[in-house]
């Protein structure tokens, strides 16, 4: 009985990839503190796809910031398989935890060499490199695209090889905001697909922002729901899209939770 009480608490814990513990962030602006996440508390269990969702302005972008470390948290902790991110270095970590943003922004050189800058820094035998073209045929677009400049592409297109630059460092977890809001349709479910894919294959973890309940429901295990800086709804996709449990919930669910100006 004992035995399968620890084994079983092992398991949860091993199914842990990342967690947030009572994350509090704020600034100040014009002499006033404000906070942009509030006792945030969250699990992403590994291998499955964790949508984040909430109107605009309740700290979804600034939540995924924090995860790699771009933004620094104030209060709580946030950990990667049970260790404090501030505990592992933050270049292995931002190879381990692949942030791809919104609006991504490029490295001077062609889209082949943004797709290795990352294995460059880490790989100790230039021999063994990737190959560019393997990672931006992975997104769809033309491997002979290898040697164009980012910036001659549409903000769709930028936004796939920002994803290709990201999943040739080999990331254990994902952290995509709101990746196909300059998609069409077709390139939209491909990339649903991909990312479903590497979650089963590879045991790869995502955290995927989306203001899209209808992908969120074609893709995600899990989701939180965040408004004003705060958790309102945290736990399984199918739970919370049959009965949300706060009032929140099913305003938004119901397209009227306004956000914030
Ligand atoms: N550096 C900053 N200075 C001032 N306000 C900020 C800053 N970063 C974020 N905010 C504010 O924090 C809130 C949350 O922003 P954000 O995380 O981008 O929300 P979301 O991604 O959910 O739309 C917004 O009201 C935004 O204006
Ligand atoms: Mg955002």
């Amino acid at each position: 009985m004992l035995f399968s009480i620890v084994t079983g608490l092992n398991c949860w814990a091993l199914n842990m990839k990342i967690e947030l513990k009572n994350v509090s962030l704020s600034i100040q602006q014009d002499d006033q503190t404000v906070e942009l996440l509030k006792g945030v508390s969250l699990e992403a269990r590994l291998g499955v796809i964790h949508a984040l969702l909430g109107p605009s302005g309740s700290g979804k972008s600034t939540l995924l910031y924090t995860i790699n470390r771009l933004r620094e948290i104030q209060g709580g902790e946030i950990t990667l398989e049970g260790k404090d991110i501030r505990r592992i270095n933050v270049f292995e970590l931002r190879r381990r935890i692949g942030l791809v943003m919104q609006k991504p922004i490029f490295f001077p050189g062609t889209v082949g060499e943004n797709i290795l800058f990352g294995p460059r820094l880490w790989s100790k035998d230039n021999m063994t490199l990737v190959d560019p073209r393997h990672y931006i045929e992975l997104v769809q677009l033309d491997p002979a695209w290898v040697s164009r400049d980012p910036s001659t592409l549409s903000g769709g297109q930028q936004q796939r090889v920002s994803l290709a630059r990201t999943l040739a460092n080999n990331p254990e977890v994902l952290l995509l905001d709101e990746p196909t809001s300059a998609l069409d349709a077709q390139a939209s479910e491909h990339l649903e697909t991909l990312i479903t894919h590497l979650c089963s294959e590879r045991g790869l973890t995502v955290i995927w922002v989306t203001h899209d309940v209808h992908q969120a429901k074609r893709i995600a295990h899990d989701v939180t729901l965040l408004y004003r800086g705060r958790v309102v709804e945290h736990g399984e996709a199918k739970r919370f899209f049959a009965s949300p449990s706060t009032e929140e919930g099913q305003t938004y669910l119901a397209g009227k939770l306004g956000g914030q100006l």
